[in-house]
């Protein structure tokens, strides 16, 4: 395939990105690229800033020195377009806060009717083609509050790709759900890496990690490590406790 200036911009650039809160230096002069296409994970025990990471990306939070770029959007830039980017770029956080009246149908085909301005029949097959390959159509008219937290993840994931974005930033997914389950969204987010979509994840789950990604870094006293192929079976990092509160997303 001929690459356009366009598409050989790195669909995430990191360039020496620090961020801290308070007396915690949770990245110290981070610099890392996600090809377009490219699946990549981060590793790296809790607390070590792997949200944080992903919330600089679509610019929930600031950095204090460095820059960031997603395609063409200087993130770091003092009159970035926030809405345009982050409809270009996804997200399905740890928490995934879906609207708890509304179905899980709804729930996948809101954002497209609203904001892409779908039609209501082409925004539910899409759901519903979605729902499909997640093992959840059977489902779909249950409300967040009648599903498991699985199934909740697996809508929340639903409905960020259902959005076609560029990008997808994805905390966490996996965390909820048993190994099949695992492969499965793995196996998904592979066919769509190979249609240009890229990704960057930040995962506890060797399994999840081997499966999905190009490249794997570990984040530890803020510092990443270079980004490299990951091993064919990655240990599972030590979980986060329970009651560890994720940042607010
Ligand atoms: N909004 C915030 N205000 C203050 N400290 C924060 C905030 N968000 C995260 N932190 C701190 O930054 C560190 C990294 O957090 P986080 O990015 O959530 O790590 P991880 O996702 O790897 O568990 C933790 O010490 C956390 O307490
Ligand atoms: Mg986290």
């Amino acid at each position: 395939m001929a690459m356009t200036e366009a598409s050989a911009a790195p669909a995430i650039l990191f360039e020496a990105v620090s961020k801290r809160f308070d007396d915690t230096v949770v990245l110290d002069n981070v610099s890392f690229t996600v090809q377009r296409g490219e699946a990549v994970c981060i590793m790296g025990p809790s607390g070590t800033g792997k949200t944080t990471l992903l919330r600089l990306v679509n610019a929930l939070t600031t950095p204090d020195s460095g820059r960031i770029r997603v395609d063409r959007f200087d993130v770091t830039s003092p009159i970035l377009e926030k809405q345009a980017l982050r409809l270009h770029v996804g997200t399905v956080f740890q928490r995934y806060s879906l609207f708890p009246h509304k179905s899980a149908l709804e729930n996948v085909s809101m954002g497209q009717r609203q904001v892409l301005g779908r039609h209501k029949a082409a925004a539910e097959e899409k759901a519903r083609d979605l729902l499909a390959k997640l093992e959840i159509d059977e489902l779909r008219d249950r409300y967040p509050g009648e599903l498991s937290a699985g199934q909740q993840q697996r809508v929340a994931l639903a409905r960020a790709l259902a959005m076609d974005p560029q990008i997808v930033l994805l905390d966490e997914v996996t965390a909820a759900l048993d190994p099949r389950m695992v492969d499965k969204v793995a196996s998904l987010l592979r066919d769509l890496a190979a249609t240009g979509m890229s990704f960057l994840a930040s995962s506890h789950d060797g399994r999840f990690v081997s499966s999905l990604s190009d490249k794997v870094g570990y984040l530890s006293h803020g510092q990443l490590s270079d980004l490299q192929p990951p091993a064919a079976e990655m240990p599972t990092v030590e979980r986060a406790p329970a009651d560890s509160p994720p940042a607010q997303l």
